[in-house]
């Protein structure tokens, strides 16, 4: 979206495009402040699905290796759409070709895939952060009990980890001196969804050219950083990418896997059958080339069609210029509004500058009963949608925060381009109210 003079109105014109932003529960609009989770979705996606279900609802096979399940009107036209889908999340990424991009449910499949295909030896490690995602624990934590049944040794130790910063912040020197001659894999996120920090593109590539000296490969878990900035995957020298498009203002359940073809091409099939093969007799299978070894059965079309539309909208309807300002000028007004509220039985985790923390703070407590109470309240008195827990990054909560008996007691507001400086206030007006007079709000305790 070019920069106009009062961004208030850009923002304006944008949630309008937003029917959920339209609904009045009790008169009151929602806020919803959980898209690092999940964000809503824009008119132009919904119609994008709809149109698929409405005007071509066949099955797809706009494979790029040619391959055509059917010659006909409506195929002819889902083609297209699936075609131009699989260029824009290429383009998206600056991919080398569409062949790259394989879809997925979410990214959690994405890196599934890579951690099933790679041909690991006992021997070999996996290196990542001490806070990945579970997507990008456990898929590593499974291909090491493999290596140990195939090494008959069930103390092998596969997966390492290397420590952030005291205040969760990315260390460089900490991750480089984890590497050694043995790292096959170096998995890493590359922000988080617990404190929104994120890993410089400069430290990135410098990692990619350490872990490939030592002939390993860099998988970047980007679920946090494509919907958020523009991810390069030529300059930042990775191998594999993994995101999902329900947090880009795309349709639920879809997701996406990069990877550079001559690596896509050794890497072993996951879930096979209908569609991943050439051809097959009764003992044996020939699959097709990447991408469509990976995609097993008939797809999620109405998804892949909005999923270009969600592409689209982000990219040439939004922008990441402005996603960015939003992002930055959001979370400093949380940030101002929140911090003076920390006292013994609330703080803020990540570091303390805003500009570090993307679109996301998190709160923690000793209390699960406060945490629970900020929650209520704002349900019940501002239509306010959050999101309490762990994040699924228990193993770093846990070795962090158990001994301070706060490893499950958060709770995080996210934003993105469509919120307001005025959503951002109703929060922090609600957790200052529960911070300030606890007695008055435990009663669920
Ligand atoms: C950092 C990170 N990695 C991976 C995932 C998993 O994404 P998906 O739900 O698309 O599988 C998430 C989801 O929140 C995430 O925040």
């Amino acid at each position: 979206m070019p920069a106009s003079t009062d961004p208030e109105a850009d923002v304006r014109a944008l949630r309008a495009e937003f029917p959920a932003l339209q609904r009045l529960r009790e008169g009151k609009p929602p806020i919803y402040l959980n898209n690092t989770c999940m964000t809503l979705r824009p008119q132009v996606v919904i119609d994008a699905i709809r149109r698929y279900y409405e005007d071509f609802p066949t099955c797809g096979g706009g494979r790029s290796d040619g391959t055509k399940r059917l010659h006909n009107w409506f195929q002819d036209e889902l083609r297209e759409h699936e075609a131009h889908a699989r260029d824009a999340a290429a383009q998206l990424v600056n991919a080398h070709s569409a062949d790259e991009i394989v879809w997925t449910r979410n990214a959690s499949e994405a890196l599934n895939i890579v951690a099933h295909g790679l041909a690991l030896e006992p021997g070999d490690e996996i290196l990542g952060s001490e806070r990945e995602h579970n997507s990008n624990l456990v898929p590593w934590l499974e291909a090491e009990r493999r290596l140990r049944e195939r090494a008959g040794d069930p103390d092998l130790v596969v997966r390492r980890f290397f420590e952030l910063r005291e205040d969760g912040g990315f260390d460089l020197d900490l991750a480089l001196a984890a590497i050694t001659e043995r790292t096959k894999v170096l998995a890493i996120g590359h922000a988080s969804n617990l404190d929104g920090t994120v890993i410089p593109d400069e430290a990135i590539r410098t990692l990619a050219e350490r872990v490939h000296a030592v002939g390993g490969v860099l998988v970047l878990d980007a679920a946090q950083s494509v919907p958020h900035r523009a991810v390069d995957v030529r300059s930042l020298g990775v191998d594999f990418l993994a995101w999902s498009i329900h947090k880009m203002c795309g349709p639920t359940g879809m997701g996406v896997l990069w990877g550079r073809y001559e690596l896509l091409a050794r890497l072993a099939p996951f879930v096979v059958g209908g569609d991943t093969i050439a051809d097959t007799w009764q003992d044996r299978v020939e699959y097709k080339s990447p991408p469509g070894r990976f995609e097993a059965g008939l797809q999620n079309y109405a998804g892949i069609v909005g999923a270009a539309a969600a592409i689209d909208y982000i990219t040439n309807r939004v922008g990441f210029d402005l996603i960015h300002a939003r992002e930055l000028a959001l979370n400093a007004r949380l940030t101002e509004r929140l911090a003076p509220l920390q006292c013994d039985h609330f703080w803020l985790l990540g570091p303390e500058d805003p500009a570090s923390r993307g679109g996301v703070i998190t709160m923690a407590s000793h209390s699960g009963a406060l945490i629970n109470a900020i929650e209520r309240v704002g349900d019940e008195t501002a239509n306010i949608m959050v999101r309490r827990g762990m994040f699924c990054v228990n193993a770093y909560l846990h070795r962090r925060f158990d001994r301070t008996d706060s490893a499950k007691n958060n709770l995080r507001a996210s934003v993105y381009f469509y919120n307001t400086l005025a959503e951002c206030d109703a929060f922090a007006d609600v957790v200052e109210r529960v911070v300030q007079s606890p007695l008055d709000y435990l009663d669920d305790a």
